[in-house]
């Protein structure tokens, strides 16, 4: 996004749909960060002709409010935070019912983005917690591509 820490993360990002309400989500992130929690999404596009600020917003294909991954209110990007360590690595996986690769509203093509600080989860009690979670700087984007594996862009 621009800022000191733009170029600092590498790391993997897996997406594996194994039913239509089942999507497996992996990642493997280096020098990610300060330690503690870090805001996760899908965003709409993978265009970073301005890094990861021109991602757009939170994949939002059916005009829902910024939420948690287990809300009802939620967007499809919102996969809620990752755990960065001391060491500046996360590991871990999440699955969700929203998130596809396939269909209308599949996330291939899209990009996922970890964030500097932490996503409020739509709880921050401000309009902006209800659109983006509050959770800060875009530190990492990478394209979501179809082989079901997404690499990791500055
Ligand atoms: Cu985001
Ligand atoms: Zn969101």
């Amino acid at each position: 996004d621009g800022g000191p820490e733009s170029s600092c993360c590498t790391g993997t990002v897996t997406v594996e749909q194994r039913d239509w309400d089942e999507c497996v989500i992996a990642w493997d992130l280096q020098n990610a960060g300060k330690a503690g929690l870090h805001g996760f999404h899908i965003h709409e596009t993978a265009d970073f002709s301005q890094g990861c600020k021109s991602a757009g917003p939170h994949y939002n294909p059916f005009d829902r409010e910024h939420g948690g991954p287990e809300d009802e209110e939620r967007h499809v990007g919102d996969l809620g935070n990752v755990v960065v360590d001391e060491a500046g690595r996360s590991r871990g996986s999440l699955t969700d019912r929203l998130v596809k690769l396939y269909g209308k509203t599949s996330v291939v093509g899209r990009s996922v983005i970890v964030h500097a600080g932490e996503d409020d989860l739509g709880r921050g009690g401000d309009a902006e917690s209800r659109l983006t979670g509050n959770a800060g700087a875009r530190i990492a984007c990478g394209e979501i591509v179809d082989s079901g594996a997404k690499r990791r862009r500055g």
